[in-house]
């Protein structure tokens, strides 16, 4: 497998930091998952002005391979020498502040950034889609700037992980005050009372990629949504609950911590989107 890392492409496996890395020390760092479709990133500017947006929430010095058209070549170059640019693949790129003894305070200007881009198969859960997921609830401790995608997701893994020792798909967090906010990795939609309801965009969630393009989707379906976050109270009377995210694409939820959710079945909202969802993918894979 072939990686990219600070100007150079090699093999994954050579691929080496220092361990003075801040990404490694400090978690200080942030990252992006594309979708790429025959070769082809999936809503590309979208991801990319994230990326942009978290350098500069965290004052790390843009590198060129932030840059729209440089990280586009790159990711075609690995896409076609991973044997990933033809279907469906995912692009991980993640900029750390780079590396300098340790100390919280930022390091000297000049320090360059880490860069390391890879690519990898998209695995989708068609068989989970088709019955439904399961989902547990987890309480969300995460800080106070879910809007950065940053690297330090320890809170999202020991989230997933419980989800995955109950046998589910995905933890659903909660906050302390009862607001229910996204997945570990993923964002969360809710159809109460016939209204889809999903969190807003705000420091308690991650924007999603996915979730804006759903939120597309809806309108020109001639749904609406109500960008207002559901409370664990209303958690047990949804009719459907569904994941949004690159790596998940649309996702029903089917049980809740062992509870069944709606009919027990995928509902009608989440597969329609799903299936806009698919469409739109398409269109980029036949360009
Ligand atoms: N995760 N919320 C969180 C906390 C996420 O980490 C993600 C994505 C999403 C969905 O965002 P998007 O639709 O832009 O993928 C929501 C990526 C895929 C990951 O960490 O692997």
């Amino acid at each position: 497998m072939q990686a990219y890392l600070n100007g150079q492409y090699l093999p994954k496996t050579d691929a080496k930091l220092s361990v003075d890395d801040r990404g490694f020390v400090f978690g200080d760092g942030v990252y992006e998952v594309f979708r790429a479709v025959d070769g082809e990133l999936f809503e590309g500017e979208r991801h990319q002005k994230r990326l942009e947006d978290g350098l500069k929430a965290l004052r790390i010095t843009a590198p060129r391979e932030a840059e729209a058209a440089v990280l586009n070549e790159i990711a075609t170059r690995l896409l076609k020498e991973n044997g990933h640019d033809s279907g469906h693949a995912t692009v991980y790129i993640q900029i750390t502040r780079g590396a300098a003894p340790r100390a919280h305070v930022f390091p000297p200007a000049g320090t360059p950034p880490t860069v390391y881009v890879t690519t990898n198969p998209f695995k989708d859960s068609a068989a989970v889609r088709e019955k439904g997921a399961a989902a547990i609830t987890q309480p969300d401790i995460r800080w106070l700037r879910c809007d950065i995608k940053t690297v330090q997701l320890l809170p999202n893994c020991l989230a997933k992980q419980a989800a995955a020792e109950a046998g589910a798909f995905e933890a659903v967090l909660i906050r302390e005050n009862g607001v229910v906010t996204e997945g570990t990795h993923s964002n969360l939609f809710a159809v109460l009372e016939g209204e889809i309801r999903t969190h807003p965009a705000n420091n308690y969630i991650l924007p999603g990629i996915t979730r804006a393009v759903v939120l597309e989707l809806i309108a020109e379906l001639g749904m609406t949504v109500r960008e207002e976050a559901i409370t664990e109270e209303e958690l047990g009377a949804c009719d459907e609950l569904f994941l949004t995210g690159t790596t998940t694409d649309v996702m029903p939820i089917v049980s809740l911590d062992g509870r069944v959710v709606g009919t027990g079945q995928p509902g009608p909202i989440a597969t329609k989107l799903y299936e806009g969802l698919v469409a739109r993918m398409g269109m980029v894979g036949a360009r």
